[in-house]
């Protein structure tokens, strides 16, 4: 019997680009599951600030990512909640405190490693997508689609600031564009799968387009390489 395959789309791009977004609508208009790899750095920089761990210890970060019991599920509500072991850690998860320090700890190669089986393990049928910095070049290198969203630094500076001003968060708009600016410096400089198009990844600036019309476009993607396998 032919074994098949589980297809996969993968949204890579920097902080802010929309890739979180894209990828839950997508993957709805799919019906398939979703992967927010960055979630998963998120905890671990959660983790390590609870047990006191240094954010530059190689060796005891890995060895934390690779037993943290994490778990995505969502509510009655229909909302998305992540859990670490038995705690619902959702809202800390989504600091900007905790966006820095997932940054620091993904440069860590014992990390990167420790998170490659967890993160393979969501792929499974009827699809996946997955969205983060490495899903096209390192963790889903045969996914059928891969794009690599983008959008201007000003833009993304501004989209951050509304979805933490909805949320009740308020935080300055040029503290956040250096914020911004440093992740994307420490994302793409780093030695280990740094933030970088896939050679085979579509390129999309989404600077000037609505959510629905970037999804639209994924999901065409999707549909032309699916009729062509
Ligand atoms: O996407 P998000 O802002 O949640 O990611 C937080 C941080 O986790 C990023 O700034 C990046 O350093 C790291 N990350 C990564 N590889 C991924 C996803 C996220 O290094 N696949």
């Amino acid at each position: 019997m032919a074994v098949q395959t589980v297809p996969v789309v993968t949204i890579d791009g920097p902080s802010g680009s929309g890739k979180g977004t894209i990828a839950r609508r997508v993957a709805q208009a799919l019906g398939w599951h979703l992967l927010d790899s960055g979630a998963l750095y998120r905890l671990v920089a959660l983790a390590a600030a609870r047990r006191g761990i240094s954010q530059d210890d190689d060796a005891a970060l890995g060895a934390l990512a690779a037993e943290m019991r994490v778990r995505f599920d969502s509510n009655d509500a229909g909302e998305e909640r992540i859990w670490l072991g038995n705690e619902d850690v959702t809202d800390e998860v989504r600091t900007e405190d905790c966006g820095r320090g997932a940054s620091r700890v993904a440069v860590m190669p014992a990390v990167r490693q420790a998170l490659v089986g967890l993160q393979e393990s969501f792929r499974r049928m009827p699809g996946l997508v997955a969205d983060g910095r490495d899903m096209g070049t390192r963790i889903f290198p045969q996914a059928q689609v891969k794009v690599f969203l983008t959008a201007s630094p000003s833009e993304r500076a501004k989209r951050r600031h509304k979805q933490l001003k909805d949320k009740g968060i308020d935080v300055s708009l040029p503290a956040l564009s250096r914020d911004i600016e440093a992740r994307d410096k420490r994302d793409s400089e780093r030695s280990i799968d740094p933030l970088r198009p896939a050679d085979d990844a579509r390129e999309l600036d989404s600077s000037k387009l609505t959510i629905d019309e970037v999804s639209q476009l994924v999901l065409d993607w999707v549909g032309e390489r699916c009729k062509e396998s």
